[in-house]
């Protein structure tokens, strides 16, 4: 029989060391958001497991004191989060130099996953919640502490693997592979539903990696900033005759949520231009916003907050406003009193709806969070019975002109699930897809994702300033204005990037760019850390992108040939840049949209200067973008065939993407309605 001893004898990366002594038990600061308790549905037995599966981090001589005070958090907040075990104080990125390691990969890591759990920047971060109200960094602060020290001790010659934030270990490889493999969540598809997985975050063996929480790739607000920027300066020149070089001037956007993704859409719309009103129950991320300078006033009366926002449109000022409350108070009191919107839409976390994402009308967040606690099935009902209204609502401001879009929230899916068919297209199930558009049906899929358009972001690992202003510069001089309408949309961003004022957290930036682009900037900027002009850096995408998600939903929501309900893309994607050298990979189930629903992968590269790191860049980067590229030109999106054209030119004699034939629409129509012996109403898949 095995004992204890034996076991500690054969690990020499453990947590023995640091548990000499164990850590004082938790002091939490005041004001800093904790996640609410998560719904406890476990068997007895399985919270013998649960309890059994935290203490596999634990030397046996403390599992008599740690057992009931895990038992105790498994009760009271639904998972065990190993609070006594987070390094106390407040958590930061720190400069590369400041962290222990073997190599650059290892210390660029620890500066990614502090910076996901920095108070500034996460959602809840003693509950390890970087954003999105579930997506997690690792399960809990033990997983945190003995992924730090695999990282401390890591050489080039070693690759980590993380599973669901488990650091499952470190195996040889060599320095060509990816430093860090990361899953999470991936579950077998008979078991790859809601309640299998929240049983599994209880039990100790999943964790929701959302999108760069769990790939450790979040640089705060600003990640989303440039693509709610592009997707509603488009969704005007789309639906309010906005020509291609003019912005926002004049016009209204409102919408809910200033939280982790959502607090970017004042500002985004401020930059575009516009006047952005945006409703936030929770007062605390008003002011995180407010503090940031990302809203600059604040309402609590629908009547005054619609007066002002009205005015700066008069005068064409850009103004990003958060208003203190309910967006279904906020626009019922539009539908009321005929308010003019001219474009809506919704961030509450939907994707999440049940848990807490969204907060029901009639109810403050205080109470939304003590019903939560003590009678989650009534909240579900209270949540089903705003969407409900706010869905009416909707539909009134459409009928009267408004352009609504579904913001990749899961917002049209949460009304269907409250009861509410009549929000699909066919009027019974979403499988032709719902009555308003996605952003990515509509904007973000043909005029981004299809040309290669994407979050392409760094974060300067010196932590200095000057290497983001260096940086920003080389990035700029990549562009050319001229292009394409999106280049120039670009340009300025990049130009205008440092006076705006986007950084919370690490030295980071994102910018959106296409395949060569991408290529091209990181080049320079390994050119620059290779010539000593600026300290290593870490390139990154959020995976809110062309080829890195399958999510029928979302990214692939404007995929019409069937194939967005498989994750081929994804999973190729990931492999494809294992296989080519990236520092790190992540796949993941759920991304934004919920389990089930989503595969999504991401990646991050550590510029070092050398030239290793050249030839990765030269074979990674285009593939990760171009393999979603061909994919939807596959699918035949046609900016992606022209995309795929001009690349197959480009690229003779290293890459070659099979491009489709047309088939012509009327011919397959008539052979198909004879066969069929009537005419057939094409339907769209999902
Ligand atoms: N658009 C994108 O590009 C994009 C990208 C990633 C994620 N998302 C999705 O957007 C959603 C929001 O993400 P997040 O990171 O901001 O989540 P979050 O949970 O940090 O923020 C949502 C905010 O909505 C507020 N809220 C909830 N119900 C409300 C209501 N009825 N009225 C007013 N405010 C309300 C909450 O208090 C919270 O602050 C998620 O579903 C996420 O998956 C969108």
């Amino acid at each position: 029989m095995l004992s204890n001893s034996d076991i500690s004898k054969a690990m020499t990366v453990g947590l023995e060391d640091i548990l000499d002594e164990l850590p004082q038990p938790p002091q939490f600061e005041e004001g800093i958001r904790r996640a609410p308790k998560r719904k406890f549905t476990l068997t007895q037995k399985e919270t013998e497991t649960a309890l059994k599966n935290a203490l596999r981090y634990i030397p046996e001589k403390w599992h008599a004191q740690l057992a009931p005070e895990f038992l105790e958090e498994l009760f009271n907040r639904g998972r065990i989060y190993g609070y006594r075990f987070r390094p106390a104080g407040r958590i930061k990125g720190l400069p590369v130099d400041e962290y222990r390691g073997h190599c650059i990969e290892g210390r660029a890591f620890q500066v990614m996953i502090d910076n996901n759990l920095d108070f500034e920047i996460a959602l809840y971060p003693y509950e390890l919640v970087t954003y999105g109200e579930t997506g997690q960094v690792c399960q809990n602060w033990m997983q945190y502490r003995l992924i730090k020290k695999y990282l401390e001790v890591m050489t080039r010659d070693q690759t980590l693997v993380v599973e669901s934030g488990h650091p499952l270990g470190l195996f040889v490889s060599h320095p060509h592979a990816p430093r860090a493999i990361i899953t999470n969540s991936l579950m077998v598809g008979a078991f790859d539903d809601q309640q299998n997985w929240h049983r599994a975050m209880a039990l100790g063996v999943a964790n929701y990696g959302q999108m760069t929480a769990g790939g450790w790739m979040y640089i705060g607000p600003q990640g989303i900033v440039h693509g709610t920027y592009s997707t509603i300066l488009n969704a005007g020149r789309l639906e309010l005759n906005i020509p291609a070089d003019k912005d926002l001037a004049g016009h209204l956007f409102v919408s809910s949520g200033l939280g982790g993704m959502s607090g970017a859409q004042g500002k985004a719309v401020e930059i575009a231009g516009g006047v952005g009103l945006i409703a936030e129950v929770d007062q605390s991320r008003i002011q995180t916003r407010y503090d940031q300078g990302w809203v600059s006033e604040i309402f609590d009366s629908p009547e005054k907050v619609f007066a002002h926002a009205k005015k700066c449109q008069e005068n064409r000022e850009s103004k990003a406003i958060a208003f203190y409350g309910n967006i279904v108070d906020l626009i019922d009191y539009a539908v009321k009193n005929n308010i003019r919107i001219d474009l809506l839409s919704d961030q509450t976390s939907c994707h999440a709806a049940y848990d807490g994402g969204y907060c029901p009308q009639g109810l403050t967040f205080e109470q939304r969070t003590q019903l939560l606690k003590t009678n989650p099935a009534e909240f579900r009902q209270s949540v089903d019975r705003s969407l409900k209204r706010h869905f009416e609502l909707i539909r009134r401001l459409v009928a009267r002109g408004t352009y609504f879009f579904d913001y990749g929230n899961s917002f049209l899916k949460a009304v269907y699930d409250a009861g509410i068919p009549e929000i699909c297209k066919n009027g019974k199930d979403p499988m032709d897809g719902f009555i308003f558009p996605s952003y990515v049906e509509d904007i973000m899929g043909p005029l981004l994702f299809d040309y290669g358009y994407g979050p392409f972001r760094w974060v300067c690992l010196s932590g200095k300033y000057e290497d983001l202003f260096k940086t920003d510069r080389a990035a700029m001089d990549c562009i050319d204005p001229n292009q394409r309408f999106q280049d120039r949309d670009n340009y300025v961003w990049i130009q205008d990037a440092d006076k705006n004022k986007l950084v919370v957290g690490t030295q980071a930036r994102i910018l959106y760019q296409d395949a060569l682009g991408r290529m091209n900037i990181a080049l320079k900027f390994n050119e620059m850390v290779r010539s000593g002009d600026i300290g290593p850096v870490m390139l990154g995408r959020d995976h809110h992108d062309t080829g890195g998600t399958d999510s029928p939903f979302r990214e692939t929501a404007n995929i019409k040939d069937g194939s967005n309900i498989m994750a081929d893309m994804a999973v190729q994607c990931f492999a494809g840049n294992a296989a080519r050298g990236m520092s790190l990979v992540a796949l993941h189930n759920g991304g934004g949209v919920g389990i089930g629903k989503a595969i999504n992968g991401g990646f991050g590269l550590v510029l070092d200067g050398s030239e290793r790191v050249d030839s990765v860049i030269r074979q990674a980067i285009p593939w990760d973008v171009m393999g979603g590229v061909a994919r939807r030109a596959w699918a035949r999106n046609e900016n992606s065939i022209e995309t795929g054209i001009k690349y197959n030119q480009m690229r003779k004699g290293t890459d070659h993407i099979t491009l489709p034939y047309l088939a012509d629409e009327k011919m397959v129509a008539d052979l198909v309605s004879d066969a069929y012996g009537k005419s057939v109403e094409p339907v769209e898949p999902v």
